[in-house]
């Protein structure tokens, strides 16, 4: 039977990385960030500290000595330099790897466009699983969470406006799709490095909750005690303009093809997927508290 205890974290200070960090302390894990060299991050008390060049294998090895497993929650434009963290993980002798995925299921996403811009992470993963078939004790676990939920309502309010009151409406606005607040992550994770046997070399598909837009909208409209005004958007149109931009180069294109994908009519992403809550023991969450902090402005 495999145990970890120490982990450390790649990335920890960040969106997903901070929640990640505080799971794995709440679950009893021994902590360790590591951090670049240029990084001014800071750390909650009880986690250890290393400073590291992410492109120097033998610098992230001496920071993975004694280390169980390494989760990567680096930002979206680092996934593609993961590979040194790769090589050192295995030289150091690390259990399990979770590599920064924690958004839709790179390993099915079907739409050209976001297959396109996933690229780094899709290569990460493939390349971490070609380590791991060669070296049988290196062990991996994805994590696809659809969207950050909090986060989003926090950053963008989910392309709902509170001023406005107003929110764009995808197709019929009914298609089902994934999402997670950014503690449930932290928790899938710990549950994840609790329980390693059960989920070795596996991508695993965990969510706070199924919504629509509508559904949200309903919300919404109950807590906020007032009719939003919904302007039609069609997916077709999002995927048009995605394209347009990712052939100049603009990868803000990713927006766009992920409203189409999550979105559309007929294009159901959670279609046929069997959520690890129930493995991990994590409890499905109610998205009503979530929208309620975003209208009282308290995310
Ligand atoms: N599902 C969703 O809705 C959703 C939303 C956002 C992100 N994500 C995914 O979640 C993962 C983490 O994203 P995030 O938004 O949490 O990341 P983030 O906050 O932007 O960055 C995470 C950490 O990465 C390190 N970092 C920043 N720039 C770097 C660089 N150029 N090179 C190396 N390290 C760098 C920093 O840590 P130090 O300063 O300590 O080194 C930073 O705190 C990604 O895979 C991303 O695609 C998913």
């Amino acid at each position: 039977m495999t145990t970890i205890k120490n982990v450390a974290v790649v990335g920890g200070s960040g969106n997903v990385g901070k929640p990640i960090v505080a799971g794995l302390l709440a679950a009893g894990f021994n902590v360790t960030a590591l951090t670049r060299e240029s990084s001014s991050s800071t750390f909650p008390d009880g986690v250890k500290v290393k400073k590291v060049d992410y492109e120097s294998v033998d610098s992230i090895k001496e920071a993975l000595q004694g280390q169980d497993a390494v989760v990567s929650a680096a930002a979206t434009i680092a996934v593609g330099k993961q590979y040194p963290i790769v090589d050192a993980a295995v030289a150091a002798g690390v259990k399990r790897f979770i590599p920064s995925e924690f958004g839709i299921n790179t390993r099915t996403v079907s739409s050209q466009g976001l297959k396109t811009i996933l690229q780094g992470k899709i290569k990460a993963l493939d390349y971490i699983i070609e380590k791991s078939k060669a070296n049988p004790d290196f062990t991996w676990s994805g994590v696809t969470t659809g969207l950050f939920f909090d986060w989003g309502f926090r950053t963008s309010g989910l392309g709902f406006n509170k001023d406005t009151k107003s929110v764009g409406i995808v197709d019929s606005g009914n298609t089902p799709y994934f999402a997670s607040n950014l503690p449930f992550i932290g928790k899938a994770v710990a549950a994840i490095l609790a329980n390693p046997d059960k989920t070795a070399n596996q991508y695993l598909s965990v969510a706070s909750f199924t919504v629509s837009q509508n559904k949200l909208l309903k919300i919404v409209e109950e807590e906020s005690g007032a009719k939003w005004t919904t302007k039609p958007v069609k997916s077709p149109d999002l995927v048009k303009a995605g394209d347009e931009k990712l052939s100049k180069g603009d990868f803000s294109a990713f927006r766009d093809f992920l409203q189409a994908y999550l979105f559309a009519d007929g294009g159901d992403s959670t279609k046929g997927v069997e959520l690890a809550n129930g493995l991990l023991g994590l409890q499905e969450e109610d998205p009503r508290p979530t929208i309620k902090a975003f209208l009282e402005g308290k995310l």
